[in-house]
């Protein structure tokens, strides 16, 4: 059964990123944005309207898996037989770049912070030559390798970072998913339940200004969360690695809080 999303909200969005794709002095635009805040739905929403309107859309994803090959994320682009890099990287660029006299191709990256080197490569030789505009999306509190920064950094692409969507938005989304309307409470608590929480593991991330002893990438995270306006709910478990599991009484501990957690979110 296919489920369909509506796209909603992200009006003036949508319009920063149409308007970077027509500006005659920048790249393109990256995404930026928190985990599931929606930065791969409306990239490629944003390539489906620029090719509605007439440009050629090129699509790739970045993956931790594509990231272990070279050229990994690209390879529907790489010509076969070729060995010389070189030649390969040319060859892709080529072939992302393709389009008719007056056309202008449109290069969507999702996560690009899980790009391989040799495709960061072909990207930044993109932008730097202006053969494409490019929609580029990076999760917020993923490690971003420096030579993926450089693709954007110099002004040669807008940045967009994307809000998680309001109450508002969430209410109609819900409501237009489920064709009718919604009981303004469970849309209250739906939206309440998938705000963002950050729990940690991490006697193993010893080294944070926050906290000593708390996990360095929850820290970062709910500092920018917290930054970024939003209530976090925040517990430091110091023992016991990533999964919090020491020994069993740390292990049942660490689950008692979960559930805890989970059934006063619920039933309140
Ligand atoms: N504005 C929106 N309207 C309707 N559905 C949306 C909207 N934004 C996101 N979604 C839906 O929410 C889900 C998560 O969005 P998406 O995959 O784009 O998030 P993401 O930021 O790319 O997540 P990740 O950080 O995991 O890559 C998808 O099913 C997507 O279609
Ligand atoms: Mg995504």
């Amino acid at each position: 059964m296919g489920l369909s999303w509506p796209l909603t909200g992200r009006r003036e969005e949508v319009r920063t990123i149409e308007a970077a794709i027509l500006a005659s002095d920048v790249s393109g635009i990256v995404i930026c944005g928190a985990a599931g805040v929606g930065k791969s739905r409306i990239a490629r929403d944003a390539l489906s309207a620029a090719v509605s309107r007439g440009c050629e859309g090129r699509w790739a994803v970045g993956t931790s898996v594509a990231k272990t090959m070279p050229l990994g994320a690209l390879t529907a682009w790489a010509h076969s037989g070729v060995t010389d890099t070189a030649q390969l990287v040319r060859g892709v660029i080529e072939s992302l770049t393709a389009a008719p006299a007056g056309t202008t191709v449109v290069v969507g990256v999702d996560d690009v912070h899980l790009l391989d080197d040799l495709s960061i490569f072909v990207v930044q030789q993109i932008v730097q030559r202006g053969a494409a505009k490019v929609i580029l999306t990076v999760r917020d509190g993923d490690p971003i390798p420096a030579a993926v920064q450089e693709i954007w950094q110099g002004g040669q692409c807008d940045r967009l970072d994307l809000q998680p969507l309001s109450i508002d938005e969430s209410s109609t989304l819900l409501s237009a998913t489920l064709g009718g309307s919604v009981d303004p409470d469970a849309a209250q608590r739906l939206w309440t339940l998938t705000r963002p929480a950050a729990l940690s593991a991490g006697a193993d991330h010893h080294v944070h200004q926050r906290r000593p002893g708390a996990s360095r990438h929850a820290c970062k995270m709910t500092a920018a969360l917290e930054a970024a306006g939003h209530e976090v709910l925040y517990y430091e478990n110091t023992e016991g690695g990533h999964s919090g599991a020491a020994n069993n009484a740390q292990l049942a501990f660490e689950t008692a809080v979960t559930h805890e957690f989970l059934l006063q979110t619920l039933f309140q």
